[in-house]
């Protein structure tokens, strides 16, 4: 424990990953046409955008997904155990983890005088880039905790289990759940998940889905929500931050045009699943420096980028079953016709 009353130790970092190797995987992708989203977050130009896109009027997701869990975690923290230690996946600033970390340090000191143990806490934020991993433990600074965070991507976490204690919550906030493949990031938990352990994720879904265009007020509210989508997703900010990787190697802003869409893909097990697909189009021949390594566009060159599933409720729920969780408990946002809405769930594994 610290020396002054109301500081605690300020937790030590695991490095998983450097900013080089992180400069290596962008060269190796751009190499191969393609962007994906974590590349977005490198650096300290990564971790500020970021930062400033969550916070921008334009953009309101994972912002308002803090609200729902704000208004919610009283209600969470019921079905969590007192014990229980939390690690966050891509935990950012670390904000949402707070919120949860307060109540859940609240339940454990009221049991633990109950039960006269003595029991601190262990707290384990994840992340690809460093900086977020210091805001993340600099925020619990005066919360009685273990704290240990890891830098490295979310790959890493069988290696990372040595230095886990559980029962853990593992968290997966601010919409970040919607930016991988489900089958990926279901199976990858599946295989790390105690028996004990539970699973927490946000995000910001859809209230009905363009394949049951069964009324004319569904296909009303389906288009709302589509412009909401593609107005969120087209803004400027929102193209600034997923272009900013290439501008800070060298690409002129007249050199490209972003483009953004919403597709649908067809699922087996859900139906038509709705997602975002961007891509840059190169407009004239460009050379990037990353690090030693050059690169070379020509004009018409296109690279992919990242891309958010939009989800329905129903969706959801399906995915998780086939890829074996079991739902504990929803909770809902305020349905807004115009935006959609946010929707947080606690699952657990099945046995
Ligand atoms: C959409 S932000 C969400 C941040 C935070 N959880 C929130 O709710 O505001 C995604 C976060 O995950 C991190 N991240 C993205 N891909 C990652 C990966 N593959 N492995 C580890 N961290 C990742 C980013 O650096 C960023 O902090």
């Amino acid at each position: 424990m610290g020396g002054e009353p109301g500081t605690f130790e300020p937790g030590e970092i695991i490095e998983f990953l450097t900013e080089t190797a992180l400069k290596a995987k962008l060269y190796e992708n751009l190499k191969k046409y393609e962007l994906p989203d974590y590349l977005l977050y490198m650096g300290a130009e990564g971790a500020n955008n970021w930062l400033a896109l969550d916070a921008s009027r334009t953009f309101p997701v994972a912002r308002n997904l803090k609200t729902l869990l704000e208004a919610k975690r009283s209600a969470l923290i019921t079905y969590l155990p007192s014990n229980m230690n939390l690690l966050s996946v891509g935990v950012g600033s670390g904000e949402k983890e707070r919120l949860l970390l307060e109540e859940l340090v609240r339940k454990n000191s009221i049991d633990s005088r109950i039960l006269g143990r003595k029991k601190l806490l262990h707290y384990y934020p994840l992340d690809l880039n460093r900086r977020f991993v210091e805001l993340a433990l600099e925020k619990v600074q005066d919360l009685p905790l273990l704290k240990k965070g890891f830098v490295g991507l979310v790959e890493t976490l069988p290696t990372l289990k040595k230095h886990l204690h559980p029962p853990l919550l593992y968290c997966i906030l601010g919409n970040t759940f919607c930016n991988y493949e489900p089958t990926f990031i279901l199976k990858l938990l599946r295989e790390n998940l105690e028996p004990e352990d539970l699973f927490l994720f946000d995000a910001h879904i859809l209230s009905s889905s363009s394949s049951s265009f069964s009324s004319s007020e569904t296909a009303k509210v389906c288009r709302a929500e589509e412009r909401f989508l593609l107005e969120a997703y087209t803004s400027k900010e929102n193209a600034f931050f997923n272009t900013s990787p290439l501008l800070r190697q060298g690409l002129e802003s007249k050199a490209f045009d972003f483009e953004l869409g919403l597709v649908f893909v067809e699922s087996e097990f859900t139906g038509r699943l709705y997602k975002t697909k961007k891509k840059l189009h190169i407009l004239k021949e460009t050379q990037l420096q990353i690090g030693a390594k050059t690169l070379v566009f020509k004009k018409g060159a296109v690279i992919r980028m990242g891309f958010t599933y939009k989800y329905t409720f129903d969706q959801l729920q399906i995915i998780l079953k086939i890829q074996g969780f079991e739902i504990l408990k929803t909770f809902q946002g305020n349905f807004d016709s115009r935006s959609g809405t946010n929707l947080l769930v606690l699952a657990k594994k099945k046995i």
